[in-house]
């Protein structure tokens, strides 16, 4: 059955146009020119029930404004949504306790109490049984060692923490559906290592279904098999991450030393150049006639070095993002 279906979903933002300056400041407050602005622009997908997918996209592509949308903080403008069957905006109970939303940059733990209060508060809150909670406590905890934590006022922990009780936090009321907006934005990385095994021992235990953003290729790689990738409102892919990889095994990546200093000229014919720095040079071609380039190379530059790599998921999914008008950073 699918948990989330998504059916020409819109989203669209009434915005104020500011003309540049100190006049079309003014001009704005007088007369403010309004304009739609498409942040989710006919997409549409399904997500089976216990599927771990990434749902990716430069910043601003929409992916927050999906997601409010889909926990029924948002109302869409056009299209439908519906999660296990119920329509999220209506913000029934039972959908409200069978959904979980954790937002990198935003959190539902109170400040100034500590974490255990804090998951008291929420127990009464989503009618979770004095054994349920106990239950769920004793998974939890230990397994994001929060053990000696629970204890500490929230605002006197590390960012680390405090991430790991806003899961303890969100994932209380066994959530058949959970979304998590960034949820490892802005941590070190033994503190992301941490929050994505815990991720997935919890997912495979539970089942449930998962929806994850994020800005770290790593945690989109070893956590799910599925991507949908977004881009200015509208979906551009919508597959199985080594799909992505075989159907972008189409490019070679070569790595190449010369002996002396050459012109990005020189290697601009053979394929895009990815980095140059004079005698380092990363270019990417079509695998299809590399063989032919790479004869080429060797004949007419003074190559000291050439090593062939494929690319890496992270790359294919920027290429993926340049593909669809986005600039593409250089390595150098
Ligand atoms: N309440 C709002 N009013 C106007 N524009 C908004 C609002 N919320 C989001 N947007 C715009 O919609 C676009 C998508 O935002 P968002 O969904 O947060 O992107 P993402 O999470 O993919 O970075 C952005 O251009 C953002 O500025
Ligand atoms: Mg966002």
């Amino acid at each position: 059955m699918s948990a989330i279906v998504v059916d020409h979903l819109k989203k669209t933002f009434r915005v104020t146009v500011k003309q540049p300056g100190v006049v079309g400041t003014l001009k704005s407050l007088i007369r403010p020119e309004r304009k739609d602005f498409h942040a989710v622009d006919d997409i549409s997908f399904k997500i089976q029930e216990g599927e771990f997918t990434a749902f990716l996209g430069p910043n601003g592509a929409g992916k927050t404004t999906t997601i409010k949308i889909l926990t029924g903080i948002l109302n869409l403008t056009s299209g439908e949504v519906s999660v296990l069957g119920h329509d999220p905006f209506k913000r029934d109970n039972e959908l409200r306790r069978s959904i979980a939303l954790v937002m990198g940059n935003k959190q539902q733990l109170w400040w100034d109490l500590p974490a255990w209060e804090s998951f008291i508060v929420l127990k009464e809150l989503y009618g979770v049984s004095e054994a349920g909670f106990k239950k769920r406590i004793d998974a939890l905890v230990p397994a994001l060692s929060l053990e000696d934590k629970l204890h500490t006022q929230v605002r006197k922990m590390s960012l680390g923490e405090r991430m790991k009780c806003e899961l303890v936090a969100a994932l209380l009321h066994s959530p058949r559906v959970v979304f998590l907006d960034e949820p490892t934005i802005g941590l070190d990385v033994v503190s992301q290592q941490r929050i994505r095994s815990f991720l997935r021992d919890y997912q495979k235990e539970t089942d449930c279904t998962v929806v994850l953003t994020s800005h770290y290729m790593q945690d989109v790689a070893e956590l799910c098999r599925r991507v949908l990738l977004i881009d200015k409102g509208r979906m551009v892919y919508d597959g199985l991450i080594e799909d992505l990889a075989k159907a972008h095994a189409s490019e070679k990546r070569l790595r190449l030393t010369f002996t002396d200093q050459i012109d990005e000229t020189d290697v601009t014919p053979f394929g895009s150049v990815v980095s140059f720095s004079g005698s380092d040079v990363v270019l990417t071609m079509p695998k299809a006639d590399s063989a032919q380039k790479i004869g080429q190379i060797l004949q007419s530059l003074p190559v000291l070095d050439i090593t062939v790599e494929e690319p890496s998921v992270e790359e294919i999914i920027s290429e993926l993002m340049s593909g669809s008008g986005l600039p593409v950073s250089r390595e150098t």
